[in-house]
């Protein structure tokens, strides 16, 4: 019979990642807490259309990204490609517009994307996100870049670069598609195929485009950022400011796509040139008309996410402190092991971590196992009510009474 594997794309989190990730969330939880938000989880899946309205039917993630299926009872559910749409509904469901505003959310959580699956790309894979919901101010933005930026920076993530830019409202975007679709038929020559199949669609995709042709067709196309509205400009000359006043390094990129539909006003991406094609680390803006999308009252919000994989795929190694075993109850003779059992219990009870044998091992066996998981005592136990207790840095070894084990382990004193 073949061995059955992990579904393409998706990967074990074994125990030797879990640290690394570990450190990361205590990194997210303390940089994020610190700014006011507070963790949310929404389901793993949600109604198929809270993603075709809220992420946006010409992106690829709708239109071939998104695993659907039938509940049985003939509603389509879709496991959950991103976090922004399904936190609006959460922010909608309970009311928390009558919270005070903004409504600052994290979150540490798993989604799932049907694409081709490379190194940084995967079908199942986790993002660290925040989201700032009712708050329109371009000081919400630049606080949350700055957040993101202190992650990274915490995370040691290599080679960092900050793209930046703005969308404008809608109808300024409405506006300048119209002009660039026109221009992108004017020289539909000099543009790869599918592009132009995608020019009414959504022609801002032209920009994300990989062939040499098309790029150097797009080098002559209007941009965006000429043609924002007054107040646009103004509110995206504030974010500039306050990331220029905190120090925050970026680069304006008027050609920067993102992969969603709902963003206004500001856009940025992190990426890492560490981690090579697959470069996008983590990115956001502002969403001002999601919420009204999705059914409820006009709301402003921004936020971000960041891929967990990509992050750890270029955060520079950094050393993590191996778990302690306070004490391993090793037994001396086979019918010690109720006398063993009680002992590790009671050591767990008093607040140690303590660890049993298990697999049968000769006492030498037992030892070495010992000294593998960096075990500090050995407690062993013979015939007697007296238990050999062994410190396993200074290599002493003395007979205690059973009741005396635990208090001269939690005296920390050790034995010479
Ligand atoms: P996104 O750019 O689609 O934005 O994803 C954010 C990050 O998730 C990416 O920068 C990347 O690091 C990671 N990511 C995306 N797809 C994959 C994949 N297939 N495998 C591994 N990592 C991946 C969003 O999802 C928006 N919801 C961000 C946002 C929040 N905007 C406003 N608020």
């Amino acid at each position: 019979m073949s061995v059955i594997q992990a579904p393409r794309g998706t990967f074990d989190v074994l125990p030797a990642d879990m640290a690394r990730r570990a450190v990361l969330e205590a990194h997210a939880e303390r940089i994020l807490g610190a700014a006011g938000y507070a963790r949310i989880e929404t389901p793993t899946f949600e109604a198929t259309e809270l993603f075709a309205r809220g992420v946006g039917q010409a992106t690829d993630i709708v239109q071939k990204e998104m695993y659907t299926f039938d509940d049985g009872g003939g509603r389509s559910l879709t496991l959950r490609p991103e976090g922004t749409a399904p936190v609006c509904r959460a922010y909608m469901e309970h009311g928390m517009h009558k919270l005070g505003q903004p409504v600052k959310l994290w979150y540490l959580s798993s989604f799932y994307r049907a694409e081709a699956p490379q190194r940084g790309r995967y079908r199942q894979f986790w993002q660290v996100g925040a989201e700032a919901i009712g708050s329109a101010g371009p000081d919400t933005d630049a606080e949350l870049i700055v957040l993101l930026a202190d992650l990274l920076l915490a995370m040691a993530v290599r080679e960092v670069r900050l793209r930046l830019s703005s969308l404008g409202t809608p109808e300024t975007r409405a506006e300048y598609r119209r002009e660039l679709a026109e221009y992108l038929h004017a020289h539909e020559d000099g543009l790869s195929p599918e592009v132009v199949a995608r020019i009414d669609l959504n022609p801002m995709r032209a920009f994300d485009a990989g062939d040499r042709t098309t790029r150097e067709t797009m080098r002559g196309a209007p941009t965006l950022l000429d043609r924002l509205a007054d107040e646009d400009a103004e509110h995206f000359a504030r974010v500039r400011e306050l990331l220029d006043g905190a120090g925050i390094g970026y680069e304006l990129d008027p050609t920067l796509v993102r992969g969603l539909d709902y963003y206004a006003r500001t856009v940025f991406e992190f990426t890492s040139d560490a981690l090579g094609a697959q470069s996008g680390v983590g990115g956001g803006g502002r969403y001002d008309g999601l919420i009204e999308q999705l059914g409820g009252k006009p709301t402003p919000a921004s936020g971000w996410a960041a891929g967990v994989e990509r992050i750890l795929l270029s955060a520079s190694e950094q050393p993590i402190a191996p778990d302690v075993v306070d004490l391993f109850v090793a037994v001396a003779k086979p019918d010690a092991d109720v006398a063993a059992f009680a002992l590790a219990n009671e050591a767990r009870g008093a607040g140690m971590s303590a660890q049993m044998e298990l697999a049968g091992r000769s006492l030498k066996g037992q030892l070495k196992h010992a000294d593998r998981i960096r075990a500090r005592y050995v407690a062993i136990i013979g015939d007697t009510m007296d238990v050999s207790l062994k410190d396993m840095e200074s290599g002493a070894q003395t007979e205690v009474h059973s009741t005396a084990v635990i208090p001269t382990i939690l005296r920390g004193s050790r034995l010479a």
